[in-house]
């Protein structure tokens, strides 16, 4: 038994949630309330990040989502969104090591076309070093939208319709399940979204249907 676990009672294990996503809020407020450029809140959230993937890898969670940058983030200002995917990349390239002797596998979801090419290099990279662990699933959700996943379902189920391999009336909630972006993952079954909005952002919408949610006031790099 691992020591995150070692104090839970054998009932306590075994109601844990199997999928944990989580919209990592509040990093801007965080460097603001200590006169830090918004940057500094990242960094700081990156390092949230890493103890809740330790800990949900050792408490046996299966998956955890990470909202990292949403598609909605592209509209924030330039230096911001640079600093941002600089960061992404110093964290893939100093974590994935780290990751792997965890046990950790990597799943991206979002227009991962979208980001710029060094970014993308690195992903497939790590993806690739994990890909034959079998302890926690992280997923990250990169330039990840909601809609814009329904949007691309659709369009690929009515492809599927108009070459005649699917018939209208063979589409299910399995059918739409099975062309989203999140395809190979279960529903997360509990929710967390820190600094306090009570809202879902454009994360996750078909798959949060029976969620718990979970809004803390604590911002992201305290949590
Ligand atoms: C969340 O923190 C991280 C990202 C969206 C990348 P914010 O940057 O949204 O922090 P606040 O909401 O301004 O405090
Ligand atoms: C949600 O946070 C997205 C991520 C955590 C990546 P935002 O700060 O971008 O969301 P809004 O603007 O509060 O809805
Ligand atoms: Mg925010």
């Amino acid at each position: 038994m691992s020591s995150a676990t070692s104090h839970l009672s054998a009932e306590a294990r075994a109601s844990l949630p199997q999928h944990v996503a989580v919209i990592m809020d509040g990093n801007g407020r965080w460097a603001k309330q200590r006169g830090l450029p918004r940057i500094e809140g990242h960094r700081q959230g990156a390092e949230s990040a890493r103890v809740i993937i330790r800990t949900a890898g050792e408490l046996g969670i299966k998956y955890l989502t990470l909202y990292a940058f949403s598609a909605e983030n592209w509209n924030r200002p330039k230096d911001e969104v640079d600093a941002l995917m600089k960061y992404l990349i110093h964290y893939l390239k100093t974590e994935t090591p780290e990751l792997n002797k965890s046990n950790v596998r990597l799943e991206v979801i979002g227009q991962i076309y979208r980001l710029p090419e060094n970014v993308q290099e690195h992903l497939r990279k790590s993806i690739a070093t994990l890909s034959k662990n079998n302890g926690l699933t992280l997923v990250m959700a990169l330039s990840y939208g909601s809609r814009i996943e329904i949007v691309d379902a659709v369009r690929r189920i009515s492809e599927e319709v108009k070459r005649g391999k699917l018939d209208p009336a063979d589409i299910t909630e399995q059918v739409i399940s099975d062309h989203l972006w999140t395809r190979n993952i279960p529903d997360p079954d509990l929710l967390i979204r820190t600094s306090g909005e009570m809202r879902v952002s454009n994360f996750l919408l078909w798959q949060i249907s029976y969620a718990e949610l979970v809004i803390t006031p604590t911002l992201w790099p305290d949590f």
